[in-house]
Formats: C-alpha cells, sequence, structure tokens
C-alpha cells in the first residue's frame, strides 16, 4: 500500500463514521453509499456464490467529487453488506478517478477492468480532444475482497487514432477461449460509437471493431455492455447528445439498448434504440449472469448533470443516490422486459388482496401488482403527490408539485405511449418507486421524498395485491 492509498482509506474510514444509518430517506431494499456520492454499478458480478457490487463512490463530496470504487457484498442483491473502498485513486495513471468498469470471473479469479481518468493541467485543454487520459487497467482478486497490483493495459495512444480522449468504461466477456471489450467512445467529430477490442490473455489488447448506428446518434456513448437474452444479442449503451423531437420532453441522458442482427465481430446492424427506463431516474446500467445463469440487470438510479431536479432531502442527511433494485431481463413477444428479482419474495411481511380499489397510509417500502386492467383504467397516488396514470394512450409518472424542497425534489413529468394496459407492478421503498408496466415491457423509475406516506390505487375491474416488506 502506498502512502496515499494509506491515507485515503484513513479518510475514508474516518467520513464513513459519521454516516447514519438511521437518516429519514434511507432506504431497505437498495444499494447507497454510507456517505457522500454513488453512481454507476461497476464490477457487478456473483463470485463464489457471493454477489459483488461495486460503485462509483465520492464519500467526502455529496454532490461528487474524484471517484473511487466503494464495495458491497450480498447473498440476495437486496441486503446489502458494505465492505472498504475496493479500488482508490492512487496512481498515476488514475488520479483523478476510478472510473467505471466491470468485473470477470474466469479460472476462479476476480478480474476488475476499470478506466483510469487523468486530467492534464499544465496548460488550457478542451478535455475532448486534448488533455484527457482514459486509461484501460486490470486489477485482479483471489479472494473478492482483497485488489491488486493494478496493471496499466491500454493508454489514449493505443486506441484508434479517429477517437478523442473520451475512451472508457470496459465491459469485458470471454467467448470460445478469447477475450472481448467493448468501450464507450467519442470520435473526433462528435459521434457516439462502441469499440470492441480482442484478446488471448485477458492482458494483451487489439482494437478489432467499430459499433456504430448507421445516421449519428448522440456525441458520446458510455457504459456499453453486450450480452445475450433468451437468444437475443443486446448492445446497451448509455448515450449523450441526443436532441429535438422526442428527446425534448425526456431526461438530459439516455440509457437504452439495440438487437444486435447478424454477428457483432464482423458483420451486424442495430435495431432501433429502446429505453431501459422511461422515468427520471435511471443511468449507466450494468448486467451480470448470476451463477443460476439470470441476466440481471442494475443502474445508477440517478441522472448526470441535471439541473431540473436534484435530491436535495438526502443531501441534507449527507448521501445521494442509489442503485435500481435488481431486475431480472427475459424476452418476451420479441421484447426485452425487466422484473424485480424474484429474492424479494423472502422478505415479504404480509399480503392482501382488493378489487377496483387499495388505499394505505403509512407504508414506505411495498409492491402493488395491479392485473386484469379493463380499458386501460389505471390511476394511483403516492405519497400525495406522485400520481401514476393512464391518459389519452399514454402512461404517466407525474409529481403534483415541482418544489426541489419537496416530495418531488423538483421533477415534472414523464410519459409514453401504451396501446394496451394489461398489468401495473409498483415497487415503492422508502425514497424510490419503480413501476413496472406490461409485465416489465416498459419500466419508469424515479426517486420521492414524501412529507406523508400514503397511497392509493384506483382500477375498476382489476385485481390488486399488496405486499408489505
Ligand atoms: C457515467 C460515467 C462514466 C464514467 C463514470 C465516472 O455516469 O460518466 O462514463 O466512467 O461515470 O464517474
Amino acid at each position: 500500500m502506498n502512502a496515499l492509498t494509506r491515507d485515503l482509506k484513513h479518510m475514508t474510514d474516518m467520513v464513513e463514521q459519521t454516516a447514519d444509518p438511521g437518516s429519514r430517506f434511507r432506504q431497505k431494499l437498495h444499494l447507497m453509499p454510507p456517505v457522500g456520492w454513488l453512481n454507476d454499478p461497476n464490477g457487478l458480478c456473483q463470485f463464489q456464490g457471493i454477489y459483488h457490487a461495486f460503485f462509483q463512490y465520492s464519500p467526502f463530496d455529496v454532490n461528487g467529487g474524484v471517484k473511487m470504487w466503494g464495495h458491497a457484498v450480498s447473498k440476495d442483491m437486496i441486503r446489502w453488506e458494505y465492505k472498504d473502498t475496493a479500488l482508490y485513486p492512487d496512481q498515476p495513471f488514475d488520479c483523478h478517478g476510478v472510473y467505471s468498469g466491470c468485473a470477470l470471473i474466469d479460472e476462479g479469479k476476480m478480474y476488475l477492468y476499470y478506466t483510469g481518468n487523468v486530467k492534464l493541467e499544465d496548460k488550457e485543454y478542451d478535455y475532448i480532444l486534448e488533455g484527457r487520459e482514459g486509461n484501460t487497467i486490470l486489477a485482479e482478486s483471489r479472494d473478492g475482497l482483497n485488489f491488486g497490483p493494478k496493471k496499466l493495459l491500454m493508454r489514449n495512444g493505443d486506441y484508434p487514432s479517429d477517437l478523442s480522449c473520451h475512451v472508457r468504461d470496459p465491459k469485458v466477456w470471454k467467448e470460445k477461449g478469447r477475450y472481448y471489450m467493448v468501450q464507450g467512445v467519442r470520435t473526433k467529430d462528435n459521434a457516439g460509437q462502441v469499440q470492441i477490442f480482442e484478446s488471448d490473455d485477458r492482458i494483451n489488447w487489439k482494437p478489432k471493431k467499430r459499433i456504430s448506428t448507421s445516421s449519428p446518434f448522440g456525441y458520446m456513448w458510455e457504459c456499453p455492455d453486450y450480452f445475450t437474452v433468451d437468444g437475443q444479442n443486446i448492445l446497451s449503451a448509455s448515450v449523450q447528445g441526443l436532441t429535438g423531437g422526442i428527446w425534448e420532453e425526456r431526461n438530459v441522458y439516455q440509457s437504452g439498448y439495440f438487437f444486435v442482427e447478424g454477428d457483432i465481430m464482423t458483420d451486424s446492424y442495430l435495431s432501433e434504440y429502446q429505453l431501459w427506463d422511461y422515468g427520471f431516474d435511471f443511468y449507466a446500467p450494468q448486467s451480470f449472469q448470476a451463477e443460476d445463469g439470470r441476466i440481471i440487470l442494475l443502474a445508477w438510479m440517478g441522472m448526470p448533470d441535471c439541473e431540473e431536479y436534484g435530491n436535495i432531502s438526502t443531501i441534507r442527511e449527507g448521501w445521494q443516490h442509489c442503485f435500481t433494485f435488481p431486475r431480472e431481463l427475459y424476452k418476451k413477444d420479441g421484447k426485452i422486459c425487466q422484473r424485480p428479482v424474484r429474492e424479494l419474495e423472502q422478505w415479504k411481511k404480509a399480503e392482501r388482496e382488493e378489487r377496483d380499489y387499495l388505499s394505505a397510509e403509512g407504508a414506505k417500502v411495498y409492491d402493488i401488482r395491479v392485473s386484469g386492467i379493463k380499458a386501460n383504467r389505471f390511476r394511483a397516488v403516492l405519497g400525495e403527490e406522485l400520481l401514476l396514470e393512464y391518459k389519452e394512450g399514454y402512461f404517466r409518472m407525474e409529481f403534483e408539485n415541482r418544489d426541489k424542497e419537496g416530495t418531488s425534489g423538483g421533477r415534472g413529468v414523464r410519459r409514453s405511449e401504451v396501446a394496451v394496459l394489461r398489468q401495473v407492478e409498483i415497487l415503492a421503498d422508502v425514497s424510490s418507486v419503480e413501476v413496472f408496466i406490461n409485465d416489465g415491457e416498459l419500466v419508469f423509475s424515479t426517486r420521492y421524498y414524501p412529507r406523508h406516506y400514503s397511497m392509493e390505487i384506483c382500477c375498476k375491474g382489476a385485481s390488486i395485491i399488496e405486499t408489505v416488506f
């Protein structure tokens, strides 16, 4: 351990001791940072039976400072035990942030690949074409608790020469004895794309292929991921720079996926981009395969560079952001659907079923399943201000009051077209709501900060099951 690592560890331990696990908006079913700021999920995996989640972590600054990898473990993806910081920004090649990356489980070991971010400061730079390093780094672990030493694998000079300095967020997989990596890139002429690399030994990597849409689609793709759900190959990317038309009423940045038709290594094309989530708070998702074969998706339940709304209520408590609830992905009628992981069942305390109408006071952590919806009739109000409603062909998530200090934190309305509404599931935790529509064909996620916990569901002719956790 070098002197910087030692001091960073000491300071992190000290600030974590100030954490208040009892503060009002901390949640029960979601992974949160002990103190300070969290963003992307990193290195998601199941290793020797235990789930590991790393996260972009800034313990010293609740509004996001230099990033390191926080680390938590779990037996069920729901109750997380916080472990120490796994990777600190303590080397010349990652001194401005241990940025996002992944875990590869191979031959009994855990391999963490990430981006070492460096911003040069010797003169004025634009940090797009000059002045930024996006280094690809590997840290190994035998036990999933101790990581290192770090090995620098690639620098910007090793990437194709048409790329800007923005190359980051490696995601690695193994196929037929070879290793492949996707990284998100911004080209010098401002196109967001994905660069595939290949390796025989996990260490030496060469650029293999560039993946892009037929016409330009945003200026940067972050956190790419390539995986297969029920036989369908999927390329996921968090896209920056979509403007005009439908994008104007959506979030500042988007997270979604393309179906990949054909062989991605040689000749393939991408389908239309589908959003993973239509709510306010969802970015930088990452998938992993559980040991039982399920493909699980987790995302940061937050939004970068968002001025419209925020999380004042938890900032005051000294922490900000959480992950989404883990979601199982599956294919149904040609669509990729999401549902809360089945482990949730184990935590249920009570259940009741009503027809047409259900209301409750005081419950903070619950799941509502509404099925047999007739004639698209659906309306729910949570925490007195969050309205979920079907109206004129759209499913809407809308806050009645947009005060940044209040329940919404400044959030307004999000909507998506739905032809026939059949089923809705609402998973509410203390300060978050995730709504799964038609068996998870569409999802809406949001943070919320109710002053008073209440819930009212009106849905004539439907069955409404409430489960309390
Ligand atoms: C996405 C992202 C990644 C980067 C990380 C830094 O939210 O910008 O591209 O690696 O966050 O925290």
